[in-house]
């Protein structure tokens, strides 16, 4: 097939694209900038320059590609967030969710593609209510921290769209918390430097419940969904959604830090913010029954214990 993915630079997208060369596919992959087009050319990818915010310069790349699979991996998530202004830090890839993936919707279908696969979240975007656990079934929270907003509705925009569009299959992939080479929670990553210099603290009860997948379990998940499965939405994410009190000591003594420290609520609230205690204390997790089941998908690492201790 001809795919084209959009963010092919990402750190989903660095390890998706291999995936889909190796399986036979033409794959036009974009970036802003001439040196990663040229990395991407020396993959065995046609390099696409395109700003994702600027439509015909999306319809230009699009139209040229004549793709049969649209995949919309743009994010501009590079940094350390402020948990106290999350919105703020998500400004640029809520305008990726928003108008890039209007953009990209609209090309796809100009183009005659027939099918769009989008990227989303899972996790803290959860209801913060009710079980520890939801499927794709369960409810976005409809009363998000106010730091988290604007996300939220981004995230929402994204998978209404895409769901929507006539004329082409829409599949929203809902990640989990990326893990492994490239990411914030991989070798030299910010997360995990925080980790390793203990500044990430357990707070309250430790309740806040993750869900995390393996980057090369996530881009095995999205070539399951380039190639075959109904339209939809799919929670990408391993096996076991772990509260913030197991998985965080267990992170530290693999990577052979000292234990993380404790927190109160009301000592860091004012660093982290509402958002941020939310997610150390109430958010939930998410169930990836529905891809295992649909997309016949299997996983590496079917739990960050493995996947901390052998993965990063
Ligand atoms: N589910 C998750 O946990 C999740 C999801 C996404 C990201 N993250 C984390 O966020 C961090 C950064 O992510 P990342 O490495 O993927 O980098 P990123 O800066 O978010 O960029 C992702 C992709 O989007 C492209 N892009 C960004 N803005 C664009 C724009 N205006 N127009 C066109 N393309 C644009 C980039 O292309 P160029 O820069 O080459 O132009 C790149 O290919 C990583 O630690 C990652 O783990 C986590």
């Amino acid at each position: 097939m001809r795919i084209f993915v959009a963010g092919a630079t990402g750190a989903l997208g660095r390890r998706l694209t291999p995936l889909l060369v190796r399986g036979g596919h033409h794959v036009t992959g974009t970036t802003r900038t001439s040196r990663k087009a040229e990395q991407l050319r020396a993959a065995g990818v046609e390099p696409a320059t395109m700003d994702g915010l600027d439509r015909d310069a999306v319809m230009e790349a699009v139209a040229a590609a004549k793709p049969d699979v649209v995949v919309h991996q743009l994010t501009a998530l590079s940094g350390s967030p402020d948990l106290r202004r999350f919105d703020k830090f998500f400004t640029e890839t809520n305008r990726l969710r928003v108008e890039g993936t209007d953009h990209l919707l609209a090309a796809a279908q100009a183009a005659g593609a027939r099918r769009f696969i989008a990227q989303s979240f899972t996790g803290w975007p959860n209801e913060r209510s009710g079980s520890p656990v939801k499927t794709e079934d369960d409810p976005l929270d409809p009363h998000p921290a106010a730091a988290s907003r604007q996300t939220v509705a981004a995230i929402r925009h994204v998978e209404t769209v895409v769901r929507a569009a006539s004329g082409i299959e829409g599949v929203v992939l809902r990640y989990g918390g990326f893990y492994g080479p490239g990411n914030t929670l991989g070798a030299g990553g910010e997360l995990l430097e925080m980790v390793r210099k203990r500044r990430l603290p357990v707070v309250g009860g430790g309740g806040g419940v993750w869900s995390f997948v393996h980057i090369d379990d996530a881009a095995r998940a999205t070539v399951l969904a380039v190639e075959d499965g109904a339209p939809g939405l799919y929670n990408i994410v391993d096996d076991e959604p772990a509260p913030v009190r197991e998985w965080l000591p267990y992170l530290a003594q693999v990577i052979g830090a000292k234990p993380p420290m404790r927190a109160p609520a009301w000592l860091v609230r004012p660093m982290l913010g509402e958002h941020g205690v939310s997610l150390m204390t109430r958010i939930r997790g998410s169930s990836n029954a529905k891809a295992k089941r649909e997309l016949g998908w299997t996983l590496a690492y079917p739990s960050w214990r493995e996947g901390f201790r052998d993965g990063l």
